[in-house]
């Protein structure tokens, strides 16, 4: 990048850090229940509320997985309407059709209940609740939804996203095939219930990559420069979370206490960058999202250690105070910084994570086509920068080569 943009994009970095200072942060009030999420009715109740949206995906509905909280609704004076067609990589259609049933039925809050798909579905819903008159699409975006939302209840079902504690919401335009960040303090959801039985069904493969997911957050937060106090401390116990927990929940799902450190880590993670912004492994992953619906958590997962790399010695000091806290040895920075790298490509081998997007039978259904990659790094420098305070800045030529290191040629 040429040094002009450069020195215009780590202004703007610095000028929106100070900023930043003067947003109305919070985070979500936990709830507990002892029985679990089925408490969350009767809570409602106490609330005054009468009738919320329940947003789930369509897996959920099928397999039961909310049949408990529905009866519970049942028993309470809360009325529940349930839209469930928040699908992976949650769409425009989504929101408008959730906020139709949310408006149509007079609802006067959301429960999300599953991963970072329904919840950011909900909080657009949310943010269309709040701002009747204007698309969601229209909300992309810094800043852009300024009004408060419906009382927001987050019911988180992977360990990776952290969406119950972040200001951001994730959406896919079906029709660009673009998929683009809305942030603002007004989605950061009011109340969350961190359940790790709600976890404990979640597959192996889903497990890991919304884990590493989970880890993104948490490095790519800790290595750029947006950081508190609160924020690095948030990310290094999300890192050692990680580190100790995530296989153990890979090989034995019903571990609860792997379960409980990984939802922990993701909700820790979430709150790191939720104020000190993700990098460009998730500008590439929400490209490749929006592109082809490449898993999130796949997507990161496969990027993280290759930019890790390509970041070189502008990322090893601060990779090496993570290594600290992961028990990751090594002489000095540099030995740390590569053997943290080394770590995650171990660890995701062993998670059966390949190392490309293509690679026949782990991720061949979304094969990077040539034609693709000069819109995909297009869209991926415009999410990047000036915003993402990151170790080094790409250029969209930059972003091209990363694209196809990524491409998986037989
Ligand atoms: N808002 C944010 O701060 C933020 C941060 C990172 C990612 N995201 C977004 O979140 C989305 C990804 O969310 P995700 O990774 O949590 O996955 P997801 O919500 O898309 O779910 C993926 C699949 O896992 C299934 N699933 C979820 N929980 C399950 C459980 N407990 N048991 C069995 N199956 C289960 C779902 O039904 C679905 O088929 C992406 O759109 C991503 O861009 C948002
Ligand atoms: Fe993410």
């Amino acid at each position: 990048m040429n040094a002009l943009k450069k020195f215009g994009c780590r202004v703007y970095q610095k000028v929106m850090w100070v900023a930043l200072w003067f947003l109305p942060w919070r985070k979500p009030e936990l709830l507990q229940f002892d029985n679990g999420v089925e408490g969350l009715p009767a809570y409602i109740e106490k609330m005054g509320l009468k009738k919320v949206l329940l947003v789930s995906d369509e897996f959920f509905k099928n397999q039961g997985f909310c049949d408990k909280l529905v009866n519970a609704f049942k028993e309470s004076k809360v009325e529940c309407v349930w839209y469930y067609k928040a699908v992976p990589n949650p769409t425009t259609d989504c929101v408008e059709e959730g906020y139709k049933m949310y408006k149509e039925n007079a609802c006067e809050g959301i429960v999300a209940f599953g991963g970072g798909s329904p919840m950011d579905c909900a909080k657009g819903i949310g943010a269309r609740a709040a701002r009747p008159n204007t698309p969601i699409s229209k909300m992309k975006g810094l800043m852009k939804v300024m009004h408060k939302l419906p009382p927001l209840f987050a019911i988180p079902t992977t360990a990776g996203t952290g969406s119950e504690a972040t200001v951001a919401a994730v959406i896919s335009d079906p029709r660009t095939h673009e998929k683009y960040p809305i942030n603002d303090p007004n989605l950061i959801p009011r109340f969350a219930i961190l359940d790790p039985k709600q976890t404990e069904n979640l597959p192996p493969h889903m497990t890991s990559t919304t884990g590493v997911d989970a880890l993104t957050h948490a490095v790519e937060a800790y290595i750029g420069s947006a950081n508190t106090a609160e924020t690095k401390k948030m990310a290094k116990e999300a890192t050692k979370l990680i580190f100790e927990n995530l296989e153990e929940a890979y090989k034995n799902p019903h571990n609860l206490q792997a379960r409980d450190a990984m939802q922990k880590a993701a909700f820790y993670a979430g709150i790191a960058f939720t104020r000190a912004y993700v990098g460009n492994v998730h500008a590439m992953a929400h490209t490749l999202g929006g592109m082809y619906g490449v898993p999130h958590g796949l997507a990161n997962a496969i990027i993280l250690p290759m930019m890790l790399d390509e970041y070189g010695s502008t990322a090893w000091k601060k990779l090496a105070q993570l290594a600290d806290v992961a028990g990751i040895n090594g002489k000095d920075d540099e030995e740390k910084a590569k053997n943290f790298i080394q770590a995650i490509k171990d660890m995701n081998e062993r998670m059966n994570i390949p190392t490309q997007i293509g690679v026949p039978g782990k991720s061949d259904k979304w094969a990077i086509k040539d034609e693709d990659i000069h819109l995909m790094s297009q869209r991926a420098e415009h999410e990047a920068n000036p915003l993402y305070p990151c170790p080094k800045l790409f250029t969209v030529e930059e972003f091209e080569a990363l694209f196809k290191k990524l491409q998986y040629k037989a």
